[in-house]
């Protein structure tokens, strides 16, 4: 399993219920490493792009005023099998069938409001990542626990 990054939102219901901190120190305590950060809030037109695969469906209209509403926090999130891993610890999109333990399970009770986005695969994550940052805000440093996270020969 390779060394991965993956791209989060921190969504609007997030933000205002002030449950971010608990939601990125759970990536944090995995052992995952969080590459950057930032506050923003997404245009419109940048959330129509961004869920474009998600147009025309009924809940869309919704999804583009809820996410525009208030700033959102967006992340890169970086670990061993982090794509797939960051998904299994946010649960399914519906939070009301989200299992206990994940974030959706343990925070929320709806699919509209549920907490977090995390990319669903490896060049989904690449091409979020590039589309929210700048490689200048995305930041290589160690962990200074490496050694207690990974085998030599896992990184
Ligand atoms: P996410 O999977 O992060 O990205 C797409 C979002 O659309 C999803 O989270 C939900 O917030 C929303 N969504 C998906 N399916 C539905 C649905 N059936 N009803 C309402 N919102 C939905």
């Amino acid at each position: 399993m390779a060394i991965e990054r993956t791209f989060i939102i921190l969504k609007p219901d997030a933000v205002n219920r002030g449950i971010c901190g608990e939601v990125i120190a759970r990536f944090e305590k995995k052992g995952l490493k969080i590459v950057a950060m930032k506050m923003a809030k997404l245009s419109e037109d940048v959330l129509k792009e961004h869920y474009a695969h998600h147009s025309g469906k009924p809940f869309f209209p919704d999804l583009i005023e809820f996410m525009s509403k208030s700033p959102v926090i967006l992340g890169v999130v970086e670990g061993r099998n982090a794509v797939g891993l960051v998904r299994q610890m946010c649960g399914v999109t519906d939070a009301n069938k989200a299992a206990p333990g994940t974030i959706r399970g343990d925070f929320a009770l709806s699919t509209s409001r549920n907490v977090i986005h995390a990319s669903d695969s490896t060049d989904t994550a690449k091409n979020e990542i590039e589309k929210f940052f700048r490689p200048d805000e995305i930041f290589d440093y160690e962990l200074n626990n490496k050694q207690y996270l990974y085998a030599a020969d896992e990184v």
